[in-house]
Formats: structure tokens, C-alpha cells, sequence
């Protein structure tokens, strides 16, 4: 389908044709407009979405964004690394040491359906920071498509991720640098699959500006959307 951009405007509305509409919208009504001599689909934009779960390495400011993002929007905000805190009575790197990586992932994996479960049960709209981990366990991004939660990924270069970690404490994993680049590398490919991906290496609040403007907020934006499908001959 080919797409053209512009910005019609009318008397009474707006209406601005989008080049690229993420899978979530949903078309509606189909309708001529005889003397653009093109056919118009309006495009509503869903009005459910309550979740946005963010994703990243180690130190790509999930936490920070999350935080700020939620207040933006004054949506609840939480942070699934405190939330397995909460659950388990234990700091992460405690959790670690006594229980191996593989039984935080399966707590991890617990709290993150505990957590999508109340939001959706509650009709709360929710900010999720996710763990560094979380995104890159198998299943994970099906999981989050599946549940309808678009993943924004918080993307900094390694140079950043590591300068960032350094001065930090907490991390299990984050034990030296060419392991740390080792364990960015391989997942990589996860955080590709995310619906969305932001720079993080900038002030958080533009970060969190670039999130709003990604078109997923119901309110962010009032426009309506107008794909031109074709034109006709
Ligand atoms: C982890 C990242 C941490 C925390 C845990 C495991 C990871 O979260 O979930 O230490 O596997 O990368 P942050 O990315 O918030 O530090």
C-alpha cells in the first residue's frame, strides 16, 4: 500500500495523513473524498492502550524514564525489579546469591504476568520498567505482544550503558566490562523486537518527550490519523 504524507485542513477539523501507523490502529471508516481524487481510510487510534512496558540493558534508564513518563501521564508506575523485591523479601543481588539467576527469571517472569494481571484486572494504566533481563528470556516478547503492551526499547550505546553502571551498585551481572559487553551483545536481538525504540542516552526528560510523541498515548495526541490508500485513476 502505498502512502502519501499531508495535512488537510478543514474548517471545522484536521485531519493529517500518517506514513507509518503502528499495527495497534484500527481502521474504521472508508469514505471519498471526490476532490483530493484519492480514497481516504480514517484511522481512529485505539483507544485501550493502558500499558507500556519500557525494555533495555542494564543502565539505559528505564527506571528513571518510567518514572517520569508515568507522572506525565499520571498513570501508576512500577518497577518490576522492586516489585520482585517486594515479592521476595530480598535486594536483588541477595536474591541472586542465594537463589541463581534461573529461579530470578522464573520470579521474574511471575511478577511481570502478577503485574500485567492487576493492571488489566483493575483498569489502572500502568508504566512497567522492566528488568534489564526481562525482554531478552525466551518468550518474553511474544508474551508482551500477545497481552496487547507495546515495548518501548531504551537504547544507549555500550559506552554509555557501561560509563552508567559503573558509578552504580546492584547489578548481579554486572560484574566486568567484557562480560557486560558480552551479555549487551547477545541480547541485541531481543531488543530489536521491541515495537519501538528511543535514544536514551540524553536527558531523561527528552526521552520521555520522544516516548509521547511515538503516537501510542491516547491522549498525547488529539489528531485524527488518515491513511491515503490509493489513488484513483
Ligand atoms: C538484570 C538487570 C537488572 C535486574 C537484575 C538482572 C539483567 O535490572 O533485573 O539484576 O539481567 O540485566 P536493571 O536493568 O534495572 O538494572
Amino acid at each position: 500500500m502505498s502512502h502519501c504524507a499531508a495535512v488537510f485542513s478543514f474548517t471545522s477539523i484536521r485531519i493529517q495523513i500518517s506514513t507509518s501507523l503502528p499495527h495497534r490502529y484500527q481502521i474504521g471508516r472508508a469514505f471519498q473524498l471526490s476532490t483530493l481524487n484519492c480514497k481516504l481510510l480514517v484511522v481512529a487510534r485505539t483507544p485501550s492502550i493502558s500499558v507500556v512496558a519500557l525494555a533495555g540493558f542494564m543502565g539505559s534508564g528505564k527506571t528513571t524514564v518510567g518514572a517520569q513518563l508515568a507522572r506525565q501521564l499520571a498513570w501508576r508506575f512500577i518497577d518490576l525489579d522492586e516489585r520482585i523485591e517486594d515479592a521476595s523479601g530480598l535486594r536483588i543481588t541477595e536474591f541472586f546469591e542465594r537463589h541463581g539467576e534461573p529461579s530470578f527469571r522464573l520470579l521474574e517472569a511471575a511478577q511481570l504476568r502478577a503485574a500485567l494481571g492487576r493492571t488489566f484486572e483493575t483498569g489502572e494504566s500502568a508504566v512497567i520498567a522492566l528488568g534489564g533481563g526481562t525482554y531478552a528470556q525466551a518468550g518474553a516478547p511474544e508474551f508482551l505482544r500477545a497481552q496487547g503492551v507495546p515495548v518501548v526499547w531504551l537504547d544507549s550505546p555500550i559506552e554509555t550503558l557501561l560509563a552508567r553502571c559503573m558509578i552504580m551498585t546492584g547489578r548481579p551481572l554486572f560484574r566486568d566490562e567484557s562480560s557486560f559487553r558480552a551479555l549487551h551483545a547477545q541480547r541485541l536481538p531481543s531488543y530489536h523486537l521491541a515495537d519501538f525504540r528511543v535514544d536514551s542516552a540524553r536527558e531523561p526528560s527528552l526521552v520521555v518527550s520522544d516516548i509521547l510523541r511515538l503516537g501510542i498515548f491516547p491522549n498525547a495526541d488529539p489528531n485524527t490519523h488518515v491513511l491515503v490508500e490509493e489513488p484513483q485513476t
